[in-house]
């Protein structure tokens, strides 16, 4: 017995050289003196209320392209009973999606620091062994492989797709969709089995900072710390810096003026466009999709569809058309946005009134000029044609349409996600999609 115990507690008298030997499932081989429930559990209560506003707005993202509307908006096959929440995407306030994908790219930033902390919290118990002591551990285990290998996966899509434009060409809403629910199930099973545990830490007052009294063991501090370097609550800061720097230089992205020039970590911030009326913030350019001087010169024409037949216009005969205007905003997938733009040009209702349908517009199927790229096709719905907002745009801000802003007509609806608002229109069929 004596023996049995002197083996068991050698690794705890080795020379500190020599801890290198221990292995990662070796509770010892973690030394970090800021390991401790009540840190992990700090980081998860932020995490379950940023998760789920990202989540929250995740879904929202994915409603407003309309994705059962039409296969031309989106290819995620079999979405089945994940689609039980879609909706008809509202046009009003005209700023929701400016704020509903600013806040998901936004907090999915910020968190960063959060999560990646939080893995470190607890990366011992990720080898601890035996893997499963029961089914139910067993079952548990399996949620944290949702759960871990779920966040990952969606914090590193997203921020891949933001970052380098369309890295992920037509997949990236199947993969962050599904991922997306593969991640909800492992959080939901890990908020219910950790929330109690979480709020207990917190409430019952173990020291901040203080080594645990064996009445209370703390599953998380290490057996044989190294000596303090940092308190729990500096490395919180320290946490909460890392997020307020991510914030300081991404949020601005969709802001004019001096926020969005300290934007410097995110695309479309960091520089303003300069002055005149089409400088504010492009998407793709015309020659980025092929779109050449021809395609948008004298021979361009607007094809109409609907049941009057086939119409066909050209960009003086739209101008002669009676003329309105909106000032609505480019809100991107990708979190930034513009301010207010005033926009000028023909309504879809009396262009869908033009094709035959005079008193209520049907949906709309809206066709681009240009050759390459995603978004070439895209389908709006009747509340979106209806809006007397949404413009066949020819102008913006007193000015004609640049190339990159889609010249010579291009598609602006109220709260609708960028690439909705169609450039270098060729095609509008109205109903029947
Ligand atoms: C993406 C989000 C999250 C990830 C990736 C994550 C990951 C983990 C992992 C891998 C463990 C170790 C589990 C074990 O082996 O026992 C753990 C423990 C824990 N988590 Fe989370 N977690 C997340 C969110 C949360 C949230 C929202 C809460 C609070 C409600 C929370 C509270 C806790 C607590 C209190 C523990 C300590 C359990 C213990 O060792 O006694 N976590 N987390």
């Amino acid at each position: 017995m004596p023996e049995r115990r002197r083996i068991a507690s050698l690794p705890d008298r080795l020379p500190d050289r020599l801890t290198a030997l221990r292995t990662p499932a070796d509770p010892g081989f973690w030394r970090s003196p800021v390991r401790g429930v009540r840190f992990t559990a700090v980081l998860g209560l932020v995490l379950l209320v940023g998760l789920t506003l990202l989540f929250v707005t995740g879904l929202l993202s994915y409603a407003a392209y309309n994705p059962d509307l039409d296969p031309v908006n989106d290819k995620t096959p079999d979405k089945g009973l994940l689609g039980f929440y879609l909706f008809a995407w509202p046009t009003g306030p005209h700023w929701l999606y400016r704020l509903t994908q600013g806040l998901h790219v936004t907090v999915g930033i910020v968190l960063v620091p959060v999560l990646l902390a939080k893995l470190w919290s607890v990366i011992p118990r990720l080898f601890a062994l035996p893997p499963a002591r029961s089914v139910g551990h067993a079952l548990e285990r399996i949620s944290l492989l949702l759960l871990v290998g779920g966040a990952l996966f969606e914090f590193l899509t997203g921020l891949l797709n933001i970052q380098l434009d369309y890295l992920f060409p037509g997949s990236f809403y199947t993969l962050h969709f599904y991922g997306a629910w593969v991640f909800l199930a492992g959080f939901v099973a890990h908020v219910a089995l950790k929330l109690p545990q979480a709020v207990r830490v917190l409430r019952s007052g173990i020291p901040r900072g203080e080594p645990d009294t064996p009445a209370a063991p703390d599953p998380l501090a290490a057996p044989d710390p190294l000596p303090a370097t940092l308190s729990r609550r500096g490395a919180l800061a320290m946490v909460g810096a890392g997020s307020l720097l991510l914030l300081i230089t991404s949020a601005g992205r969709s802001f004019d003026g001096p926020l969005r020039r300290i934007a410097l970590l995110t695309p479309r911030g960091g520089t303003e466009q300069g002055p005149g009326p089409n400088a504010f913030q492009v998407n793709k350019t015309a020659a980025a999709v092929r779109i050449t001087p021809a395609d948008t010169g004298e021979r361009w024409r607007l094809t109409v569809r609907g049941p009057a037949g086939e119409l066909r216009f050209s960009r003086a005969e739209l101008l002669a058309m009676e003329q309105h205007s909106a000032a609505l905003p480019i809100a991107c997938v990708e979190g930034w946005s513009t301010s207010d733009q005033l926009w000028r040009g023909v309504r879809l209702s009396d262009l869908a009134a033009l094709a035959g349908y005079p008193d209520s517009p049907p949906d709309v199927f809206v066709e681009s000029l240009q050759r390459s790229g995603s978004f070439r096709k895209a389908a709006l719905r009747d509340n979106q044609v209806r809006d007397g907002r949404s413009l066949l745009a020819l102008e913006v801000n007193g000015a004609p349409l640049s190339p990159d802003h889609g010249y010579p007509a291009r598609i602006i609806v109220p709260a609708a996600p960028g690439v909705l608002n169609t450039k270098w229109v060729e095609t509008l069929t109205f109903g029947e999609l």
